[in-house]
């Protein structure tokens, strides 16, 4: 079903960034639509990358789609034109789902606490990349997933919400992946609920 058909004009409208298969960002719709994020409406999927997967999932979920590439620009030119794209969709929250370029500070301070991103380990353990590899490497029992707001640091802003995923012995990366992306599609929902309703009450 088109998302819009259930919305009311007030709605919060979130913009949701990827890179890849986008499987965050339709827990997100799904959930939209679901009525599981009330009052909320996902408005607009952009991504760097033109063969991300999760494009045609957003497009059979009716969301507009947009790709905005990288190519021969610097960082702060291509993320002037996410910008501008998000603020002419009128965005209220920006979810980075598997979105895997760094903001500038030009971008930051366009969506002051606005910002949302969701990692794969229980910050601010395993920062960066490869989390569950490194979880493994360091022998932990317990990871999990984070969503946190985004600031200058990486993977560093003020944490939202936090799910703990046990490790087993005979885990590889595949499989403890598997495992956290499973409550990582339950948390982010969870976390956009409790922004934006922190957000109405302001
Ligand atoms: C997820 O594990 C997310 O936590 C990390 O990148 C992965 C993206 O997966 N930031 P998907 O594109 O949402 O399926």
């Amino acid at each position: 079903m088109p998302q819009d058909k259930a919305v009311s004009s007030s709605a919060f409208r979130v913009g949701v960034l990827i890179s890849g298969r986008g499987s965050n960002m339709v827990a997100l719709a799904d959930a939209v639509r679901d009525g599981k994020i009330p009052n909320a409406e996902v408005a607009v999927v952009i991504t760097d990358q033109p063969n991300a997967t999760g494009l045609a999932k957003a497009n059979e979920r009716g969301i507009e789609t947009l790709v905005i590439q990288r190519a021969g620009r610097t960082r702060q030119e291509h993320d002037r034109e996410i910008v501008n794209a998000l603020h002419a969709k009128k965005i209220d929250l920006v979810c980075l789902a598997g979105y895997m370029r760094v903001l500038s500070s030009e971008f930051l301070n366009a969506f002051p606490r606005r910002i949302l991103n969701i990692h794969p380990s229980l910050l601010p353990s395993f920062p960066g990349l490869n989390p569950q590899a490194q979880a493994l490497e360091q022998g932990a029992r317990v990871s999990g997933c984070t969503v946190h707001f985004v600031d200058e640091t990486l993977d560093g802003g003020p944490i939202v919400a936090q799910r703990e995923v046990p490790i087993r012995d005979d885990d590889t990366i595949e499989s403890l992946s598997a495992r956290i992306l499973i409550e990582e599609h339950k948390l982010y929902a969870d976390a956009v609920n409790m922004v934006l309703r922190d957000l109405h009450e302001d």
